[in-house]
């Protein structure tokens, strides 16, 4: 049994503590008598876990490995990953995953949706990931998604592969069909994820309009389907870039339709701004999708990292923080309400698209997972893009930082 004391949490003002008794939180209260092992969290704010619902693990630090991205696009990037692929063993593979899990879990992130490709036959990043997520379960919520990089329909035998990926254990089936080689075979991907998805069970995340171009709308077919099939809140929409450029009429009608389905989106604010806009001169467009709207709508977006050092995007570290700080600047998301809640689009919002919200939230009878962040409210949180000081999994700590402490003669304005 353990007792956290002077926690903060969301939106109120008196502190509590929380007790936890074998993993679980049992109690959250103002005053809890029990005798117990007492930690003092000093007022500091407590929220559940950051989770990273769109991240490719079989990537990270890869960006090195073969010619360099010189377009800076999404097809130039996804050419140079199959450039480069296929010379790693699962070992080196699992190194790198762990590098990147790592990084993300010390910036306060328990819960990780991984894209693994799977449009290579040795299955060699698939193989590393099932095997990484056995290993870390009890600190990580890791998901798999068989992702086609190269394609369903843009070469032979690529639908069989990510049907065999599902098979090996994946939790996701993943599509990417404003890559495949003509809009039908788009459509048959999109078809295809719904129909594996329902055979297998599994949860759906497409890569759907990752693009500027008005005219991709896979993310209407994808809807449409999984409305009908009632299985809306199992599906995600990542990217979404091409709906930001769509026309507003457009737009109004798609909303009632996603609100619908319950179907989820994330954006990946640092990674869309930089692959997208390329075509453009000026104006150039932000490349994001309509996440202010979306929002605003009662429809469920969050945010996401993406890469790290891959051949996509050559930064990224893992830190939900300053991944946030980007999204509500590109997405233009600060009222003050909008900044209460921004917490939301890197916590709970993500962890409802991983469907993961029986586990998730700071409440009795869940799990006692939570962070603790280095502000004292929800706006000094976002506006200090604070730190971590602490990541605790079922009651224990994973890890604990020590502020950052300053001094000199700055000390003179006290
Ligand atoms: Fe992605």
């Amino acid at each position: 049994m353990k007792k956290f004391t002077n926690v903060r949490l969301k939106g109120q003002k008196e502190l509590v503590s929380i007790l936890t008794e074998d993993g679980i939180i049992t109690g959250i209260a103002k005053e809890i008598p029990q005798e117990c092992e007492t930690v003092d969290l000093e007022g500091k704010l407590v929220v559940p876990p950051y989770v990273d619902p769109h991240l490719h693990l079989d990537y990270v630090f890869t960006a090195e490995l073969g010619e360099q991205n010189d377009s800076g696009t999404l097809f130039e990037g996804i050419q140079r990953w199959s450039e480069s692929k296929g010379n790693m063993t699962v070992e080196q593979m699992k190194e790198r995953i762990y590098k990147g899990i790592r990084k993300e879990m010390l910036h306060g992130v328990q819960a990780i949706r991984t894209h693994i490709d799977v449009t290579d036959p040795t299955f060699t990043g698939l193989k590393a990931a099932l095997e990484v997520r056995e290993e870390v379960k009890d600190i990580l919520d890791l998901q798999i998604v068989a992702f086609p990089q190269e394609g369903m329909y843009a070469y032979k035998g690529g639908a069989e592969l990510v049907e065999e990926g599902l098979k090996m254990g994946a939790d996701c089936v993943g599509a990417i069909p404003h890559f495949e080689l003509a809009r039908e075979f788009g459509e048959k991907s999109i078809h295809k994820t719904v129909e594996l998805a329902l055979k297998y069970d599994k949860l759906i995340d497409v890569h759907c309009d990752e693009t500027d171009d008005t005219q991709s709308r896979f993310l209407e077919l994808l809807n449409a389907l999984v409305l009908m099939e009632g299985i809306g809140t199992r599906t995600t929409a990542s990217h979404t870039c091409s709906f930001g450029s769509a026309d507003n009429s457009y737009a109004f009608r798609m909303m009632k339709l996603f609100k619908k389905s319950g179907i989820n989106f994330i954006s990946c604010p640092t990674e869309n701004i930089y692959l997208e806009g390329r075509q453009d001169t000026y104006p150039k467009r932000r490349g994001l999708t309509r996440v202010k709207e979306l929002n605003d709508n009662g429809i469920n977006v969050c945010f996401a990292q993406d890469s790290m050092s891959d051949p996509w995007y050559p930064l990224g570290n893992g830190n939900m923080m300053m991944i946030l700080d980007h999204g509500i600047h590109i997405a233009q998301m600060m009222s003050p309400e909008e900044i209460t809640n921004a917490l939301d689009l890197v916590t709970t919002n993500g962890a409802v698209t991983m469907n993961l919200m029986d586990r998730y939230g700071i409440a009795e009878g869940k799990p006692a997972n939570f962070i603790v962040l280095n502000a004292k409210t929800e706006f000094e949180a976002v506006c200090e893009r604070a730190g971590i000081v602490a990541s605790v999994r079922r009651g224990e700590f994973l890890f604990r930082k020590e502020p950052e402490k300053v001094t000199g003669a700055i000390d003179l304005l006290k």
